[in-house]
């Protein structure tokens, strides 16, 4: 049991991509501050078995977020179930092994950029209208937190797709939050640099660097940590950060300082 009177204390909080790294202790971090959870993945037994411990209220569904009804449904649960979304974080992404753009199939991008731009673009077109609604007719904001990239600030050598697709992330995070800002939502976007989940340790380092050398390229010598980007969620979401929208918060150890 944690904060339960806190920020986010009886908060409805949608979290897409809740079997993975980022996804699960997220989760934990929210419902232990006393949310109530709505959660989704396409990994149903991962899912399930990522909840089985959590202890506050919980709404599960899988589903393939490229698949705007994925997105409608998740929705839909999350106002049946409690009647409104507080913060919703569309985080569910994949990556490729390093390899360059001219060796990267039609399929492959196609894929990359059907979950990380598309899955982004179908879950805030369905988000989006119960919160502004709601804050139309009862002056109540919310948040929505767009899991970017440093890959969707700067280049990404051998990652060119998944940097198309994560920069495309923030194009839409700004936009929106242009569009929303009088409309009691805000966007932001978090971007961190690599951090040790499946996505880094079995995706993206196969048969390729390991987790020591990309270490290297990060100022601060180390990844980012599950909980350094949790706590940048945490902060992107609650009342804290009220007056900050269509920001990217770069959890990246100083890479973009230089
Ligand atoms: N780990 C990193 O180094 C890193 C760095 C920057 C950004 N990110 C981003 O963070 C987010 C979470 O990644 P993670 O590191 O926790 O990876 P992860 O692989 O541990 O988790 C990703 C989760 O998303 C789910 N998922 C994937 N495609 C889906 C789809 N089409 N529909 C529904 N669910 C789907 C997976 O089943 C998995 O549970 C991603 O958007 C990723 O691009 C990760």
């Amino acid at each position: 049991m944690g904060e339960r009177c806190g920020p986010f204390a009886g908060a409805v909080v949608l979290i897409t991509g809740a079997a993975g790294g980022f996804g699960q202790a997220m989760a934990k971090r929210f419902g232990d501050a006393g949310a109530r959870l709505v959660l989704a993945d396409r990994d149903e037994a991962l899912l399930a078995e990522s909840a089985a411990g959590l202890d506050c209220e919980t709404v599960l569904l899988s589903g393939d977020i490229i698949h705007e009804e994925t997105s409608a449904c998740l929705v839909a649960a999350a106002l049946d179930r409690f009647g409104a979304i507080d913060v919703a974080i569309n985080n569910a992404g994949i990556a490729t092994a390093f390899k360059p753009l001219h060796e990267v199939t039609a399929a492959e991008a196609e894929q990359l950029i059907a979950v990380n731009l598309m899955g982004v673009i179908h879950g805030m077109r369905h988000q989006l209208p119960p919160m502004r609604l709601r804050f139309a007719e009862t002056g109540r904001p919310s948040a929505i937190v767009n899991i970017a990239s440093i890959a969707g600030v700067i280049g990404a050598n051998g990652l060119a797709v998944y940097a198309a697709a994560k920069h495309g992330v923030v194009g839409l995070t700004k936009s929106a939050a242009l569009e929303n800002a009088r409309h009691g939502v805000r966007v932001n976007a978090i971007c961190p640099t690599f951090s040790p989940t499946a996505m880094v340790t079995e995706t993206i380092t196969k048969g390729g660097p390991d987790v020591d050398l990309l270490a290297k390229g990060i100022p601060m010598r180390r990844l980012a940590s599950v909980e350094d980007v949790v706590e940048a969620v945490l902060y992107a979401a609650s009342p804290a950060s009220s007056f900050i929208t269509g920001q990217t918060f770069n959890v990246d150890g100083g890479i973009t300082a230089g």
